[in-house]
C-alpha cells in the first residue's frame, strides 16, 4: 500500500516569508513542501516563468527539516543535481522530455547525492515514455503526472490525465505517483480513485481560509481510495 503525501506548492506562498510559510504548512499537516524550479534558456525554453533556485532551497533548509520535493522544470537537469543535493533538497524530480539521453546518469547522480529521484511528464507526453525509468535496474522512485501545463499555479485540472495515473497504478502498485496542477477539494476524488497518492496543491491550499482543512480533506480522499 502507498502512503498519502500532501505537498503544498510553495509557488503559491508568500515568497518574501518563505520560512514562515513553510512552517505554517507543516503545522497544518503537510507531509512535503513542493518546490517548483523553473528556468528559461534562450532558444529552448521549457516554461514561461522563473522561480527559485538552489540558493533559496539552501536558505529554506536552515529553517525547516521538511521533505523538500523539488520539481525541476529546466532543460538541463543534470547541471543542477550537485547544487540541489548540497542545498538540502530531498526529492529531485526531472522531466522525461529533456532527459531521454541521460536519465540513467541523472538517476545515479541524484541517488549518490542522497536525494530521491522522480520523473515528471507534461500533459502531451505519453505515459509509456516513463516505463523504462520505473522498470530499470536503477529506477526512479516517483512519477509526477502533470495535470496542467507547467508554468504557473492556479490553472485548470486536466481530467484526461487520469488515464496515465490509472495505467501507472495498475502496473506499479507500490510506486509513488504524484499529481500536480489544479488539485483541490473538487478534483482530488478522481485523482485518488485512479491511484494518485502524492498530491501537490498550490492555490487550493494557500487560497483557502483554512488551509489545514484542505490538507486534511486531500489526505482523507487518498486514504479512502487506498483502502
Ligand atoms: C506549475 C507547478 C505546480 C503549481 C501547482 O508548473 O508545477 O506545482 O504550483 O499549482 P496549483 O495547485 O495552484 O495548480
Ligand atoms: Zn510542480
Amino acid at each position: 500500500m502507498v502512503e498519502a503525501k500532501i505537498a503544498p506548492s510553495m509557488l503559491s506562498s508568500d515568497f518574501a516569508n518563505l520560512a514562515s510559510e513553510a512552517e505554517r504548512m507543516v503545522s497544518f499537516g503537510a507531509d512535503w513542501l513542493h518546490m517548483d524550479i523553473m528556468l528559461i534558456i534562450v532558444c529552448s525554453h521549457f516554461v514561461p516563468n522563473l522561480t527559485i533556485g538552489a540558493p533559496v532551497i539552501e536558505s529554506l533548509r536552515k529553517h525547516t527539516k521538511a521533505y523538500l520535493d523539488c520539481h525541476l522544470m529546466v532543460t538541463n537537469p543534470l547541471d543542477y543535481v550537485d547544487q540541489f543535493g548540497k542545498a538540502g533538497a530531498s526529492g529531485f524530480t526531472f522531466h522525461v522530455e529533456v532527459s531521454k539521453d541521460n536519465w540513467l546518469e541523472l538517476v545515479t547522480r541524484i541517488k549518490s547525492k542522497g536525494m530521491r529521484p522522480g520523473v515528471a511528464l507534461k500533459p502531451g507526453t505519453p505515459v509509456e515514455e516513463v516505463y523504462p525509468l520505473v522498470e530499470g535496474e536503477n529506477p526512479v522512485e516517483m512519477v509526477l503526472v502533470m495535470t496542467m501545463e507547467p508554468g504557473f499555479g492556479g490553472q485548470k485540472f486536466m481530467p484526461d490525465m487520469m488515464d496515465k495515473v490509472r495505467k501507472l497504478r495498475e502496473k506499479y502498485p507500490k510506486l509513488d505517483i504524484e499529481v500536480d496542477g489544479g488539485l483541490g477539494p473538487s478534483t482530488i476524488d478522481v485523482a485518488a480513485a485512479v491511484g494518485a497518492n502524492c498530491i501537490v496543491a498550490g492555490s487550493s491550499v494557500f487560497g483557502a481560509p483554512e488551509p489545514a482543512q484542505v490538507i486534511s480533506l486531500l489526505r482523507t480522499s487518498v486514504d479512502k481510495a487506498n483502502k
